[in-house]
């Protein structure tokens, strides 16, 4: 069991490019997650294979087993879903508040028994992450909502949904996804547009289409689903898509650390506008169908160019503090621009303090000045994206450095020290509980 209070201790390749060999990426965190909730609007039994064994899976995994679903594993990273018998639609409190996916359940819940009740969800540090857009969509919908103190009530007419034209006001992930679930099983047509086209999100819309579901436009950001009575009949095993979020990040270290690395199991259509981010700063990267590999003999130089955060296919968000870290080894004055989230470049300040040349313009933009480098220290992760960056700035630094609170990284990467140390990073976990 992992408790919260365990630390990576990484000691610095202080510049040297010495890692080699294969590193494999896992399934994607945040494709299995609105995977697992479509559990809920299946018939019988739901087998999914390639489950990264993340903590946020397995908190999703107790919020299913709460809620009536038999979870049963299959094998290692196969699980199988049935919801049969499920018995509630209130979401634990505990347990939803300690990732902010949990909120993706309201949807199917909403859709097919007519009610839910679960807290505002948790989640990172990275900002407010209002539900507004969720409680208006359901509106539309045709649900109510009240709301008492931390706790929200949807209660769906008495004949189930109505389906509805869904406008967007921002192209959210996660509120996609709980549309689309919820409109399953409405009555009539729900269009969503401005929807999110993250990856994660057209392979759900296809696992569903697969089960039978009738969606329009998947991959686009209009989508319309003609909703049906009944649950959908998942026929064979769903493969969970490769985590490109890991992939990036691996693919970041090895442009700072590598001699000869291998990425491998990833989707490299998915990483593009890293790719060629990356390659545009003087990295040499060879894409294969699912591989990516880099090697060099000598020292590289980079020039780097700043970026602005965006939706797919635009720059990642969940990309941008591994990139950062490169752009403090990177010739240049470069602005970063996150404009998604309002709190998720708090952690430059533990970069600045490793060395790093950060100013904070506001709480969207900082400005990177590089190459300059960096010195251990002792960090605590303040969310998913950043712990894998602090590690990532860690292994170039000079000198020892302790990584606290790695549940987080914990959270988004399956026992990321052991991979790195087959690569040759001298990491370690530290059980500080
Ligand atoms: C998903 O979060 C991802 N999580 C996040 O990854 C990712 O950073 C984010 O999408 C953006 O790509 C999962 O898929 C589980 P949003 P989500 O709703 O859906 C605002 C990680 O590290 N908003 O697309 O919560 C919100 O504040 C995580 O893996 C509202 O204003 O993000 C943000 O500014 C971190 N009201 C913007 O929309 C709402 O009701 C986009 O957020 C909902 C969202």
């Amino acid at each position: 069991m992992i408790s919260t209070k365990d630390a990576f201790v990484v000691r610095g390749l202080g510049g040297k490019r010495s890692l080699s060999g294969i590193i494999k990426v896992n399934g994607s965190k945040n494709a299995v997650l609105p995977l697992l909730a479509a559990s809920l609007v299946c018939k019988g039994s739901f087998t999914i294979s390639n489950v990264p064994l993340i903590e946020d899976v397995f908190r999703m995994n107790e919020l299913l087993s709460d809620l009536g679903v038999a979870v049963t594993t299959e094998k290692k990273r196969v699980y199988s879903y049935d919801s049969k018998n499920v018995r509630t639609t209130e979401l634990d409190h505990e347990i939803s508040k300690r990732f902010r996916a949990s909120v993706i359940l309201t949807g199917p819940l909403l859709g097919r028994f007519g009610k839910v009740s679960f807290p505002h969800p948790g989640g990172c540090v990275i900002g407010e992450r209002p539900i507004d857009i969720f409680l208006y969509g359901y509106k539309k919908l045709g649900a109510e909502v009240s709301e008492t103190g931390d706790e929200f009530l949807l209660t769906a007419p008495r004949g189930g949904l109505i389906g509805a034209s869904i406008f967007l006001p921002l192209p959210s992930v996660t509120a996609t996804e709980a549309f689309v679930l919820a409109a399953l099983q409405a009555k009539g047509i729900t269009t969503i547009k401005n929807a999110a086209v993250e990856p994660e999100v057209t392979s759900l819309v296809e696992f569903l289409i697969s089960a039978g579901a009738s969606i329009k436009g998947a991959g686009t950001s209009t989508l319309e689903i003609h909703g049906k009575k009944g649950l959908l009949n998942p026929r064979n095993i769903y493969k969970t898509i490769p985590d490109r979020l890991e992939a990036g990040g691996f693919l970041v270290l090895a442009a700072l650390a590598a001699k000869d690395v291998t990425i491998t199991n990833c989707e490299p259509e998915h990483l593009e506008i890293i790719i060629e981010t990356l390659r545009r700063a003087g990295v040499p990267i060879e894409v294969g169908k699912s591989t990516l590999r880099i090697r060099s003999e000598g020292q590289l130089s980079f020039i780097g160019s700043g970026f602005k955060t965006h939706e797919y296919p635009g720059f990642p968000t969940d990309m941008q503090a591994p990139m950062t870290v490169f752009l403090t080894q990177a010739k240049g004055e470069n602005l970063i621009f996150e404009t998604i989230f309002e709190g998720r470049l708090a952690y430059t300040q533990d970069l600045v303090r490793m060395g790093a040349d950060i100013t904070m313009w506001d709480p969207h933009r900082v400005m990177v000045k590089g190459p300059r480098k960096l010195k251990g220290k002792v960090l605590d992760g303040p969310d998913i994206r950043a712990g894998l960056a602090f590690v990532i700035a860690a292994a170039v630094a000079k000198g020892q450095s302790v990584i606290n609170n790695i549940y987080y990284i914990d959270r988004g990467y399956e026992r990321v020290e052991e991979r790195l140390k087959a690569i040759g990073l001298d990491i370690s976990r530290v059980i500080v509980s």
